[in-house]
This record gives C-alpha cells, structure tokens and sequence, in this order.
C-alpha cells in the first residue's frame, strides 16, 4: 500500500466539470443515497462528490466530509458556501493515522471511499473506522482508479475491509475505476 497523498493542488483538476462527463456523481451515487440520510465523503479534497451528496442528502440530512489536507477543506468549505450548501455539510481536517469520526459511531448510512484507499498507510484500520461508523445495514461505495491501481491490489483492499466484517457486495460498473459496494 502506496503512502503518497494527492497534492493539494490537484483538488483543482478533480472538481474539474469536464470529470462529470466521465464520473457523474448524481449518477454514481443515487443509487445509494436518500433524503434524510447521514453520509461521509472519506478523503473529499475540493468536494467534486460531496456537493452533489449534500444536495441528495437534502435540507434534513448531512454530509460529514473528511480530508487529510486542510487546504483541499478549505475550498470544499468556499465551494460550499457559494452553492449554498454549507449548512448540511459536517467539514473535518484529519490525521494520517486517524479519520476523528469516533463521534459517528453507527450514525452513518453511507460511505463513499472514492480514489482514497490507495493513499493510505493501512487499509484494515481504515476500514475498521468505517465500520465503526456505520450503522448495521449500512453501506460503503469503494472506487479506485484503474491507472494507479492494479485489479489485484484492489482484491486485497476489499479482502482487508472483509476482516473488519464488512461484507463486499455488488461490483458498479464505472468510468476507469474499480469498484464495489461493501455492506454492513
Ligand atoms: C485522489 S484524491 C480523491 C479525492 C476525491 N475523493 C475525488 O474523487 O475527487 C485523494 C484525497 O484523499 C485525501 N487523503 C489522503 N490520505 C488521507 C487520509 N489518511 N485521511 C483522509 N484523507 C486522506 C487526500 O488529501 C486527497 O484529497
């Protein structure tokens, strides 16, 4: 497991508009997400999903979003507040060796890990964290970019959140990215 983050500047190009075309988030994600709901945005940089999560989740629900890096938050936060979502979002700068969601314990009911897992030091206490958090039934949406990560290497991300007792669930089909639904 690769221990390299994403610079912050990046952020800029994963907002980017032209990405829906590829990776369209309401697309993705209604599948999974409803009105009400309580969802985290692990690793969120500049928010090119969680904005779309807020306006799902609706004006009764929240979205708690999570980076390593303050200044990808510090713009999720800009964005948020021009778009006029700011109120439903939960924003959290976090430690590399801990998401600071203890708080959450089986609140959440959906997670989304998009392009996160291969940045991180240890994908079993990362997942451990997340089942944690989520309430029983609850799910966990998985994504991992096929450039940077082999179908192999993606087998044992799902093979370590298997030992932390979530159940891997059913494979979405998605732009260049690996992908499965990990079940509570
Ligand atoms: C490749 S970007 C993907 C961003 C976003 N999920 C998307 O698809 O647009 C990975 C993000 O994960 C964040 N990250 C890396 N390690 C992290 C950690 N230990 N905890 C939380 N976030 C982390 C990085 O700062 C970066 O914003």
């Amino acid at each position: 497991m690769a221990d390299h983050i994403c610079p912050w500047w990046i952020g800029y190009i994963l907002v980017s508009p032209l990405r829906r075309l590829l990776q369209n988030p309401q697309k993705i994600l209604s599948p999974y997400i409803k009105s009400g709901m309580v969802a985290l945005d692990v690793g969120c940089a500049m928010g090119f999903f969680s904005l779309d999560m807020a306006r799902m989740v609706g004006a009764e629900g929240k979205v708690v979003c999570v980076d390593v890096q303050a200044k990808m938050i510090n713009s999720l936060v800009r964005r948020a507040t021009k778009a006029g979502l700011i109120d439903r979002i939960d924003h959290r700068v976090c430690d590399k060796n801990g998401l600071g969601i203890e708080d959450l314990g089986e609140k959440v009911d959906f997670v989304l890990a998009f392009a996160l897992v291969h940045e991180l030091p240890d994908a079993e206490v990362f997942f451990q964290q997340i089942h944690a958090a989520l309430r029983p039934g609850g799910t966990c949406l998985v994504a991992e970019p096929k450039g940077h990560v082999s179908k192999n290497d993606f087998e044992e991300t799902l093979a370590a959140a298997k030992k932390t007792g979530l159940e891997i669930g059913e494979r979405p089909a998605m732009g260049r990215s690996h992908a499965a639904l990990l079940n509570r």
